[in-house]
């Protein structure tokens, strides 16, 4: 028994039980332990959308909600940010340590000559409607890489887990941007090994006829640093679904690909597109007040890129990337609408209906301005965060398969359903 734990009298029997606190939390298989020897189980925990639930232990990513502290592997995330590389990060992430040159040199050659896809792919992504969501595309090509590598489901083995890992940060960027090209109705373009990873990315996305794409530094630096922002974020709704839909001990790539579809959803990753949509809806500054009323009376919607379940105060992230924007405003122009965005983030920042129930700007807040500003069309924004959120899907697939505490996830209910009742048909020419 641990020196540290809870007494709990179980009123219903009188009895005392001495549950050990482990890490500050009690185990829930603990209380099946609490029973009135009746017909009931044991106790159970009732936790829907896992307010305070620990689904794991984990070493990648820590966050203080209530002190605005991201850290990757301990690093802060301000620090990353400004200094490192987003490959460096998601070799960070993955294995626990920064890479020395060597390993970073390796990673980088391993990840570059992984970029091209099966040429089946080229019709794969053909089949899409010419209106198709990007992240629809983005989900299905990634679920459908595990019908090109049969040998990735062979998890335990150190070496297919590597180059699975490799295959997927090399080849997400390539699928998207080869989505964004079928969308526009343009060639595809191949990856260009002399390219960093950012670089290749951008060129894949405009390259034209030019022979070797140029991409504007200030938009390569600023992507690089958002996809370092977005890598990882502990257990989030779609790292959620990533490992639960991993512990069944699925290949990789289906693990990963019920990521992106959890990430496309508003409340989460889809949040950035409907910012600028929210936005562009609102149009003038002057129809702020009116929006903010409906927002607080519940007809207009939620005020999106605010809020976050962990977060109880301001983003970390979401600092970094409002002074990101003014970089890229510099280069071309201040958006149109960011004096709408400002003046959204003012009231509410103001008023007692955000600030008693700590509701800040989320990372998606202003990303989806600097996204346009890059002209990235807004139904794509979310492919981007996708990009980034790989390192971190990966890392934490990793580290739950190889903990020995983890098992199929596999939740308990409690059933509200009917009682045992006898079958009666309710159809006209039943048998019975
Ligand atoms: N606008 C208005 N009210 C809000 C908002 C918002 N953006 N977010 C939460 N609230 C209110 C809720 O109505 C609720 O009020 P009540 O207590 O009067 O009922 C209270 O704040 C608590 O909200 P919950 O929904 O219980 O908070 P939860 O932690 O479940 O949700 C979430 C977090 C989903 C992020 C939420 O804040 C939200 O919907 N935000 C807008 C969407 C968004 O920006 N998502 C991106 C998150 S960051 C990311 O995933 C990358």
């Amino acid at each position: 028994m641990p020196d540290e734990t809870i007494s709990v009298i179980d009123n219903r029997t009188g009895r005392r039980y001495e549950i050990p606190i482990r890490d500050g939390a009690i185990g829930a298989a603990d209380l099946q332990k609490i029973t009135t020897d009746g017909p009931a189980a044991g106790l159970m925990s009732y936790d829907p959308a896992f307010l305070n639930t620990a689904a794991c232990r984990s070493a990648i990513t820590f966050i203080d909600g209530d002190k605005g502290i991201l850290r990757y592997r301990g690093y802060p995330i301000e620090q990353l940010a400004e200094n490192a590389t987003f490959l460096e990060v998601a070799w960070l992430l993955r294995h626990g340590e920064l890479p020395d040159q060597k390993q970073y040199d390796q990673f980088v050659h391993d990840i570059t000559y992984h970029t091209y896809v099966h040429e089946n792919f080229r019709k794969f992504l053909e089949g899409f409607r010419y209106d198709a969501h990007p992240m629809a595309m983005l989900n299905s090509s990634i679920a459908g890489l595990a019908s090109f590598y049969p040998s990735a489901r062979n998890i335990f083995d150190e070496n297919e887990r590597n180059i699975s890992i490799i295959r997927l940060l090399a080849k997400t960027p390539t699928i998207a941007a080869f989505s964004y090209r079928h969308v526009k109705g343009l060639p595809f373009v191949y990856p260009d090994n002399r390219l960093s990873y950012v670089e290749n990315f951008l060129s894949m996305i405009a390259r034209m006829s030019e022979s070797k794409y140029e991409a504007n530094p200030t938009f390569a630096r600023a992507l690089e640093i958002l996809f370092i922002l977005h890598a990882d974020h502990e257990q989030n709704a779609s790292t959620n679904a990533v490992r639960s839909v991993g512990s069944s001990h699925v290949d990789p790539f289906s693990a990963v690909s019920a990521g992106v579809a959890a990430l496309f959803g508003p409340l989460h990753g889809g949040a950035n597109e409907q910012v600028l949509r929210m936005i562009t809806e609102i149009g003038n500054v002057k129809n702020v007040p009116k929006f903010i009323e409906g927002v607080k009376s519940g007809e207009g919607g939620r005020l999106m890129g605010f809020g976050h379940r962990v977060y109880k105060s301001y983003d970390p992230r979401a600092k970094i990337v409002k002074r990101l924007a003014d970089d890229v405003f510099k280069v071309v122009g201040v958006d149109k609408d960011l004096e709408i965005a400002l003046e959204l983030e003012r009231i509410a920042l103001s008023d007692d209906y955000f600030t008693s129930r700590k509701l800040y700007p989320n990372v998606d807040f202003y990303t989806g301005l600097i996204y346009r500003s890059m002209a990235f069309p807004t139904d794509f924004f979310t492919v981007l965060f996708a990009i980034a959120r790989m390192a971190g899907w990966l890392a934490q697939w990793e580290e739950m398969l190889l903990d020995k505490e983890q098992k199929i996830a596999r939740p308990r209910q409690l059933y509200i359903g009917p009682a045992e009742r006898p079958y009666r048909s309710k159809l006209k020419n039943s048998v019975s």
